[in-house]
């Protein structure tokens, strides 16, 4: 049985004092039997929030990583020491990361590979721009995403990989997908890993929806069939945070 997920991206939005109290604040409204919660933060929000939200159910992730264990590259981190840490999860490839900070399809594949080595659970994510949708090349768009960024894992890791659908339009935008329009791409996801791994694997695999969530949303996107919770945004940041979670 594939896992049931809400996880918050924070982004680059709190100071490690601010992340201590918003997940304190959060903490008591996330208690969940159905999905796994996730609060993904910056690299230096990671300590505080971890040791705020021990002993609840929150598992807590980063929002990148690089794909080397150690060496001469100033400024960036590693598997390693987010793994000693206690982190648990990692986004990869996030289109701000792709559009901003020149991730690729090959890069997102080096870091899926080096955050499986440690034992970190990947959210690896792949969405199309505007033009794309408007081109009617979403779907070969992901398609193109999903092989690249998992190229040469085995059946066993991907089942160890969560994806996140974010069509660009729909991040930040207000401007939700429709549960139609986000349960196709989902689809076309789960049928690309089936057409790699075999229907058993790929119905293994979670997929989450990604791009204006909220919680007057969510229930109806995650109870589309190829869609396993979602990574949000804008709302994680909120009390509207309990809703998501509590939606499934
Ligand atoms: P919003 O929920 O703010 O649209 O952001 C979505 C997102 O990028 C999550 O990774």
């Amino acid at each position: 049985m594939r896992k049931k997920i809400a996880a918050g991206n924070w982004k680059m939005n709190k100071t490690p004092k601010e992340a201590a109290a918003l997940a304190e604040m959060l903490k008591p409204k996330m208690a969940n039997d159905k999905a796994e919660v996730i609060f993904c933060v910056p690299y230096v929000d990671l300590m505080p929030v971890i040791d705020t939200v021990k002993g609840s159910n929150i598992l807590v992730g980063a929002e990148n990583l690089y794909f080397e264990d150690k060496g001469a590259y100033t400024g960036e981190i590693s598997a390693p020491m987010l793994k000693e840490m206690g982190v648990n999860c990692v986004i990869i490839g996030h289109s701000e990361r792709r559009e901003y900070f020149n991730e690729t399809d090959e890069t997102v594949n080096k870091k899926i590979f080096k955050a499986l080595e440690y034992g970190l659970m990947p959210i690896f994510c792949c969405g199309e721009s505007l033009a794309e949708r408007e081109d009617n090349i979403t779907i070969e768009r992901i398609r193109i995403q999903i092989k690249r960024g998992m190229k040469g894992l085995s059946a066993e890791q991907a089942k160890q990989v969560v994806i996140a659908y974010e069509p660009i339009w729909a991040i930040g935008t207000g401007k939700v997908a429709t549960s139609e329009q986000a349960q196709e791409v989902c689809k076309a996801i789960r049928d690309v890993l089936a057409e790699i791994y075999g229907s058993e694997t790929a119905d293994e695999i979670s997929i989450l929806y990604g791009g204006s969530v909220n919680g007057g949303n969510a229930e109806e996107l995650f109870k589309m069939p190829d869609i396993d919770g979602g990574l949000v945004g804008g709302a994680s940041l909120k009390e509207d945070f309990e809703k998501i979670v509590k939606a499934f």
